[in-house]
């Protein structure tokens, strides 16, 4: 087993080190922020992520896990050193912000040995890489390696994607570069999980390919979305049928309100950014569009409220699911929270439920009033919102919240919500793409 030391403990850095540390592996994770290394030390996760908080704990008993604020430390007893620091979204451009990458890479420099690999694991623009390379190269000639190792872990399936994925991406100078990584991984490469070894370039390029994809599928999906609405059809059954091509698939075709969170969005606007720096502005312009269409849907479902009830203004409506996605309460560009926070503009009373993320929307949405539990939302409520398909929500009993409410409204905006219970509890249910019921 290898001692390995992981480079910022953001969701990314801490599932890695947990993970790692349920490998066998000795990991020492550091972060610049105190509060977080006492508090994961102590064993508490500062977010949500099933199976997450078990692994860690497990870690910290058997000693494999440690997490400390002195680089140095963390640094010191290894030679693998995972760079897991946040690459947000700098400017209106869709720039990303490098400077937690830069500020981690110089003050690693202190503490490099000859021998040691850095491994790159944070998303960044094409050619960061290399230019990270070339500032070692300065420093240490070839003695210290670079290995690029994108991670394509979704949030709420964390644990699973980290210690199962469906490749491993090392994009390396020298073939040979690869190996101390690969037999980090080895117990996953023996499961047959794929290993692409290729240059920098490409393996940058993987990550971005991969996320631009997935949010091209959902915007797709979403524009016919529209059109079936347009024309009476049903996204759900359309979605289905071109999903039994192999070569289309159903994965990433739910329409609804669009994708959010800490990924997609800021993932497509930094790729289309690098593209135009690039000169291949005309090439990567349906990022642009896929931008677009995604914001749409947040509009598109106040519309629908404006048109159920007319003025807003005073009513009351409750909205299911504050998190970007089901099991995260990660709130990051929430599609939810935007469409909550746009009706408490235009005066609703605006009651928010999630199973997890209420305590992050307090924090960060003070003005958004809140409901713990999903009775106390429905009370009164004139049009409820189904924002985030947590399967809570899926298994409500709609004749006993039929009698909390004042209308019985619902848009869905997931197209998860089986009409049949709804309907026959008397309940009016509008969804995204295909007809009322
Ligand atoms: C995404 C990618 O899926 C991961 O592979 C990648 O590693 C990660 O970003 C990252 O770059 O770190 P994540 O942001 O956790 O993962 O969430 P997704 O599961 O991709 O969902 C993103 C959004 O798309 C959510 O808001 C979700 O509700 C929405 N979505 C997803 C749809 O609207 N329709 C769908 O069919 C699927």
């Amino acid at each position: 087993m290898t001692r390995l030391s992981v480079i910022g403990t953001g969701y990314l850095g801490t599932t890695h080190a947990a993970c790692m540390a349920s490998l066998g592996h000795e990991v020492a994770a550091f972060d610049v922020d105190a509060e977080r290394i006492k508090a994961l030390s102590s064993g508490n996760l500062p977010f949500y992520e099933p199976g997450l908080a078990e692994l860690l704990r497990a870690g910290l008993e058997t000693g494999k896990l440690k997490f400390v604020t002195d680089l140095s430390e963390a640094m010191s007893g290894s030679n693998i050193h995972f760079l897991c620091v946040g690459t947000p979204q700098a400017d209106k451009t869709g720039k990303s912000d490098l400077s937690q990458i830069e500020q981690a890479i110089s003050s690693m420099v202190h503490f490099l040995k000859p021998g040691d690999t850095i491994v790159g694991k944070s998303t960044v623009p094409v050619g960061t890489a290399k230019t990270i390379r070339e500032f070692l190269e300065i420093n240490f000639q070839s003695e210290v390696k670079l290995v690029w190792n994108p991670e394509f872990l979704r949030e709420g399936l964390a644990v699973k994607d980290t210690l199962h994925p469906d490749r491993i991406v090392l994009g390396v100078k020298n073939k040979e570069d690869s190996k101390v990584i690969e037999q980090v991984y080895q117990a996953t490469i023996k499961e047959g999980t794929p290993v692409i070894v290729t240059d920098f370039a490409t393996a940058e390029l993987v990550k971005s390919a991969a996320n631009a994809f997935l949010a091209t599928k959902i915007s797709f999906i979403n524009a016919f979305s529209d059109l079936c609405d347009s024309v009476g059809a049903d996204i759900t059954t359309l979605a289905d049928a071109i999903g039994y091509d192999s070569r289309i698939g159903r994965k990433f075709l739910n329409a609804g309100i669009g994708f959010g969170g800490g990924c997609l969005p800021k993932d497509i606007r930094s790729l289309k950014s690098r593209a135009d720096e690039l000169g291949l502005s005309a090439q990567f312009k349906f990022l642009d569009e896929v931008d677009e269409i995604n914001q749409t849907r947040r509009t598109k479902v106040l519309q629908l409220a404006i048109e159920q009830l007319g003025n807003i203004s005073n009513k009351q409506i409750a909205i299911l699911g504050a998190s970007f996605k089901p099991n995260s309460d990660d709130i990051r560009d929430s599609p939810a929270l935007t469409i909550a926070t746009e009706l408490h503009k235009l005066g609703a009373k605006v009651k928010v439920h999630d199973p997890v993320a209420i305590p992050a929307v307090n924090r960060y949405f003070p003005e958004l009033g809140t409901s713990l539990t999903i009775e106390e939302a429905f009370e009164d409520a004139d049009l409820i919102l189904h924002l985030t398909e947590w399967t809570e929500y899926q298994a409500i009993d709609p004749i006993h919240l039929r009698n909390l409410v004042k209308s019985p409204l619902i848009i869905d905006g997931r197209n998860v919500l089986e009409p049949a219970s709804w309907v026959s509890a008397g309940w009016k249910i509008i969804y995204l793409g295909k007809p009322s019921s």
